[in-house]
């Protein structure tokens, strides 16, 4: 870890040890950080990310749980912020997976983003209390997206169930995954925590963090491409508006598009471990249903009442 001498890395070794880690099959392990349950094998960077990195004002930070709609998410908020230096004809996107343009701090480390082009965006997907302090007091922007945790946990148990067997370990169980995403104790979660954290944070201050839906999105892509584009300080012009450049961006960034190109249907993403295809499955609201036992959906549902919904939060 650029930044971090021998000793401060015994010193992080020593910390990671000494916390709390899951229980049960669940591949990564995770460890008990700062009240959120971290994937042991992002931990360091997590750790390195929080003491070293600084914002810049014209940064925009991209948040999200996994599974959320993040590579989604890092298609458009590129695509409308680098409107002025790419067209849909040479968008990097074409050539490259939304997770190498737009990069996780928690997976590529930091030095990287020194030669990210201003404006950078980036991705991280720590809750909003384990921030590095410089992201919440400089003017950077984040934009948040979340997700009805009945789809997410579906999405969430395929992607591991696929990753696990491109490593060649064992399938586990979606009950076993559901059991485990219930206590809170997967992907940077309790859901709940992460979720509700950055909703009071967008109430509280909309001019820097921008709350999303997947199915807000869905349901109207367009609306919310026009809020992001404002969010960002770059709203579309009414000649934009009428050229299409609106369309054009949505059908970039659709599902259909990025999983047909060539760039995303092989290879492997993330410390190459991970799919380039596996990011895009069936991009549907509502695949729970096929998935979730009656028991399972009362079960989240309860939680979700009584999590989320006296912050006004629905699904
Ligand atoms: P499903 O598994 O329900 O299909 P993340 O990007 O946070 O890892 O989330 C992955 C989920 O978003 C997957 O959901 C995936 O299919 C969906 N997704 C990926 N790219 C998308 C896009 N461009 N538009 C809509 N959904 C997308």
């Amino acid at each position: 870890i650029v930044g971090t001498n021998e000793h401060d890395q015994e010193a992080i070794d020593e910390l990671i040890a000494s916390l709390p880690i899951t229980k049960g099959l669940v591949r990564p392990a995770h460890r008990l950080y700062q009240n959120f349950w971290c994937p042991i094998t992002m931990l360091p960077n997590v750790i390195a990310f929080r003491r070293h990195f600084k914002a810049k004002d014209k940064d925009t930070v991209l948040v999200s749980q996994p599974k959320s709609g993040t590579t989604w998410l890092k298609a458009l908020a590129f695509s409308v912020i680098n409107r002025s230096r790419f067209n849909i004809s040479n968008t990097p996107l074409l050539t490259s997976n939304p997770h190498e343009v737009v990069p996780f701090i928690e997976h590529k480390l930091w030095p990287d983003l020194d030669g990210l082009a201003d404006p950078r965006v980036f991705a991280t997907h720590i809750p909003y209390p384990s921030l590095p302090e410089s992201i919440k007091q400089s003017d950077c922007r984040i934009i948040y997206i979340c997700r009805n945790p009945l789809d997410t946990v579906v999405s969430s148990w395929h992607f591991l169930v696929e990753t696990a067997r491109s490593e060649d370990q064992l399938d586990w169980s979606l009950e076993e995954h559901f059991e485990t995403f219930c206590q809170g104790q997967l992907f940077f979660g309790p859901f709940w925590d992460h979720i509700t954290r950055y909703w009071k944070e967008s109430l509280e201050r909309p001019r820097k963090v921008l709350f999303l839906k997947y199915e807000d999105l869905k349901e109207d892509i367009g609306g919310q491409l026009k809020k992001v584009a404002e969010f960002v300080g770059l709203p579309f012009t009414e000649e934009e508006e009428e050229g299409g450049v609106i369309e054009e961006i949505a059908n970039l960034c659709s599902l259909k598009t990025l999983k047909d190109l060539e760039v995303n249907k092989s290879g492997k993403l993330l410390g190459r471990i991970v799919e380039k295809r596996s990011f895009f499955r069936k991009g549907e609201v509502g695949d729970w249903v096929n998935h979730l036992t009656p028991s399972m959906v009362d079960r989240l549902n309860s939680i979700i009442q009584e999590k989320m919904r006296p912050f006004g939060l629905e699904f």
